[in-house]
């Protein structure tokens, strides 16, 4: 998953780029700005360089498949398949992201930390903000410290939604937020690989 020699040139482009302005820009607010339009761009050509192995889904949870990890740890990419009712938990992400949906229709809820930025796992809490209705070629991007926090999934009565992840770190483990309690743990998540 590291060589990208192997890969579509729109998408060995796309991560070449992306790594270039993620090593060459501290802030993750502009590091997003200067993504998001690359991704705007890849998702408009996923149909040439996504493989069938990138579109595997589950039946009871939606699916990570990964297209690539950096073995340096700051930079991952991946292709979600969300099938109809299926959700994330409540979660942020330490890192910023860039997000383009494929086909389907992802919903993004926000939450909000009602005394600022969390810095510690009990005694939290938070607000519930808006959503937004992510159509294909839409772009979404979030940034750390506060972390966007955040649930995303598909409705019930839509199709199944395919989309596309950056990350600034490799994406194996999040908070996941229990709003009713007010806490948060750390929990590592699994993904399938490309190969
Ligand atoms: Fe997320």
């Amino acid at each position: 998953m590291s060589d990208t020699t192997s890969l579509h040139p729109s998408l060995a482009a796309f991560i070449a780029e992306s790594r270039a302005i993620a090593d060459s820009i501290d802030d993750p607010a502009d590091c997003v700005i200067a993504i998001a339009p690359l991704m705007h761009r890849l998702v408009g050509s996923a149909d040439e360089f996504l493989q069938p192995n990138h579109f595997r889904s589950e039946p009871d949870h939606y699916t990570r498949n990964a297209i690539h990890i950096c073995p340096s740890g700051n930079f991952s990419l991946f292709a979600l398949v969300w099938r109809p009712g299926q959700w994330t938990q409540v979660h942020d992400h330490g890192s910023w992201g860039v997000v383009g949906v494929v086909r389907g229709m992802l919903e993004e809820r926000a939450y909000m930390a009602a005394d600022g930025e969390i810095t510690a796992d009990s005694g939290i809490r938070l607000k519930r903000g808006g959503i937004v209705l992510l159509n294909p070629g839409a772009v979404s991007t979030f940034v750390p410290n506060p972390d966007h926090i955040h649930m995303t999934g598909v409705a019930d009565n839509h199709e199944t939604c395919v989309s596309l992840h950056l990350y600034g770190r490799n994406m194996d483990s999040f908070h996941i937020y229990d709003v009713a309690a007010g806490t948060r743990r750390m929990i590592n998540v699994p993904h399938q690989d490309s190969d």
